[in-house]
């Protein structure tokens, strides 16, 4: 009875006719590395994979090196990190799943690569949970109610979660000036999510109208075919 249905968000990566919008992923990218990183990883996303968004292989570059990815020190054999290079993917901020655990009130903060295909309701539950932290309601049961470290979401299947609210108006400034409050950082990473999970995604789909097109002429063609073979022969 409390929980709700997620809202809807359109993208211009929906429907038949699918575009990216490139802008939009680079501000999704950084809403994702200044606020989610700090405790999500993407581990199927490569930094070089960050090309299709439009950025040049020396952006690309020094992208990947603003991270610090776990190594291992040649000298000692002691587990290390080092610079991020192109082939390397998105990391976790935490060494395994225990640190995680540890500073996160022992919920452990899923990987997004693929989370807008995971969860029921896709990029419109992300982008619902990304703007639904709301006070719980005053008639809600006790035994619903939010414990130590949990936060009210009405969105979150069973209603409270270990995240907190990971945006606030104004936390990110975009160089294009675009607007950073919750909801458009929310839109914004939500459209960057849909990406990583499915980067061929527009590709796809306008190969499927060229299929379509080919099967369409080439119809044509064989009916013609037909019609010129049994010309004349009654
Ligand atoms: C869970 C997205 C930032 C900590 C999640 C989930 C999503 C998500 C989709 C999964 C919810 C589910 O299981 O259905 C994001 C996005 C962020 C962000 C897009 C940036 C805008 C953060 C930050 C932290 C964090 C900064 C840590 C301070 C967690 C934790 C969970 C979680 C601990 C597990 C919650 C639980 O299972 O109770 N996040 N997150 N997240 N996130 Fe984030």
């Amino acid at each position: 009875a409390f929980h709700k249905h997620p809202r809807h968000i359109a993208l211009s990566s929906d429907g038949l006719f699918p575009h990216w919008d490139k802008a939009k992923l680079q501000r999704g990218m950084q809403v994702y590395k200044e606020v989610c990183s700090a405790c999500h990883s993407l581990n199927y996303v490569a930094f070089r994979d960050i090309a299709e968004l439009g950025y040049t292989e020396g952006q690309v570059k020094s992208f990947a090196k603003s991270f610090q990815v776990p190594s291992i020190n040649p000298d000692t054999g002691e587990p290390a990190t080092r610079d991020g290079l192109p082939s390397d993917r998105f990391p976790a901020p935490y060494a395994n799943e225990v640190a995680a655990r540890a500073a996160n009130n022992n919920a452990l903060p899923p990987d997004l690569s693929l989370i807008t295909k995971a969860r029921e309701g896709g990029k419109d539950y992300l982008y619902s949970l990304l703007i639904g932290f709301e006070n719980p309601p005053k008639n809600l049961p006790k035994e619903l109610q939010p414990g130590t470290g949990l936060h009210y979401n009405p969105y979150f299947p069973n209603l409270n979660l270990a995240m907190a609210p990971p945006l606030a108006d104004g936390q990110v400034t975009f160089a294009d000036g675009s607007p950073n409050d919750v909801k458009a950082m929310a839109s914004d990473v939500t459209a960057f999510l849909v990406w990583t999970a499915e980067p061929k995604l527009v590709k796809r789909v306008w190969t499927g109208w060229a299929v379509l097109l080919y099967l369409l002429i080439f119809t044509g063609l064989t009916y013609m075919a037909y019609r010129n073979i049994w010309a004349n022969k009654e």
